[in-house]
């Protein structure tokens, strides 16, 4: 544990008004795949929280110049580069979390399992050294399909002895976001004040909104329920399209990896009652995995949360989204057990 009162950099002032006096735990963080469009403004965003004292950035090009240029922010975190496989061990040396957003994002006309073939790989590595390096941390996982990739993860971990499901995470932060954006414009919501749970995964149909939860109340229509939903479903391919082959959302995706991120690290640090969706380890359906809401805690995840009340239009939608869901899971396990 490191005194904030005793720092002497120029972070200290920034910290101290934060913090006061009390003591902020060290923590290490690293991006793998720090350079692409989602790793730039995630690092940024990760630099600029307070909670963070080792920002380590990795990727398989481009990381010595992201690094140079994040490191010039004023704020408390060291900012390190690494570049190629063989400075992975480094840059995941000591990570308390892990986020992971390397991997190919769509482009028009693709589906999130269209990236399975190249991401799958990629995941199954990255995971891999994960378990060398540093098998303790928090792994936030972006990587698409995060459906899939998740299980992979989970089976890399399990073959190196490491798994722990309280430390895996699908980041479905951003479905969580569009949902909050959607139904505040709808509502005629503060959108600050909107909250909105969303289960499920995060692909397509397996996305479920539960509106009937969102708070403020508001009296919507069945119609205007079934179209909020649905923009929250393809809000993905909402932004792939507009990107028009340039890639998938990368800004929004920053932003919500961040406030994901945040959270793990307020839990690790002990802040009670920090409550977010994700897709997780679950026994809340018959699924192995389940985006639901999660209470965060010291060890990552303190409980999986149940679903609450469902309308029927919700319940339907839960039922259908399972096939796919399911398939989904078994694709990642079926791909981490063969090769
Ligand atoms: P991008 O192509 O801009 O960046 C990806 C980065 O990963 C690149 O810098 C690339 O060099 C790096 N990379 C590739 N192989 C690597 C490896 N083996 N080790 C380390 N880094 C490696 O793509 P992006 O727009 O940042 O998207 C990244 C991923 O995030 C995609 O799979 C995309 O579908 C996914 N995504 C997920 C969500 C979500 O809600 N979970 C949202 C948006 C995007
Ligand atoms: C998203 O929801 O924006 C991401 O999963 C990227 C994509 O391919 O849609």
């Amino acid at each position: 544990v490191h005194s904030v009162a005793s720092r002497s950099s120029s972070s200290k002032h920034l910290l101290t008004r934060s913090f006061g006096t009390e003591s902020v735990p060290e923590r290490k963080v690293a991006v793998l795949g720090a350079a692409g469009g989602i790793g730039q403004p995630l690092a940024l965003l990760m630099k600029l929280n307070p909670l963070v004292s080792q920002l380590a950035l990795y990727d398989i090009a481009g990381t010595p110049g992201v690094a140079a240029d994040v490191g010039h922010v004023n704020t408390r975190s060291e900012v390190t580069g690494y570049v190629g496989e063989d400075q992975l061990g480094k840059a995941l040396e000591g990570s308390d979390v892990v986020i992971i957003p390397a991997g190919v994002p769509r482009k028009p006309g693709m589906t999130r399992d269209d990236l399975f073939n190249i991401n799958a790989g990629i995941v199954k590595s990255l995971c891999t050294a994960i378990a060398k390096y540093c098998p303790n941390a928090l792994v936030n996982m972006i990587s698409n399909p995060v459906n899939s990739t998740v299980p992979i993860a989970a089976e890399v971990f399990k073959k190196a002895g490491t798994y722990d499901e309280k430390k895996l995470f699908g980041v479905t932060t951003l479905d969580v976001v569009r949902a909050k954006t959607f139904y505040a414009g709808k509502a005629n919501a503060p959108v600050a004040e909107v909250n909105v749970p969303v289960i499920g995964g995060h692909a397509g149909i397996t996305i479920l909104p539960l509106f009937s939860q969102a708070t403020p109340k508001a009296n919507l229509s069945d119609e205007t329920i079934v179209a909020l939903t649905k923009r929250t479903q393809d809000g993905g391919t909402e932004v792939v399209e507009a990107k028009a082959g340039k890639g998938s959302a990368t800004l929004s995706m920053a932003y919500a990896g961040a406030l994901f991120a945040d959270a793990c690290l307020k839990g690790l640090n002990g802040v009670p009652d920090v409550v977010e969706c994700s897709f997780v380890q679950s026994t809340v359906t018959e699924l192995p995995f389940f985006a639901s809401k999660v209470k965060l805690g010291k060890n990552g995840v303190e409980s999986v949360l149940g679903l609450g009340h469902l309308s029927d239009f919700e319940k339907e939608g839960l039922e259908k989204l399972k096939p796919e869901l399911k398939a989904s899971i078994e694709k990642g396990i079926q791909f981490a057990n063969k090769s």
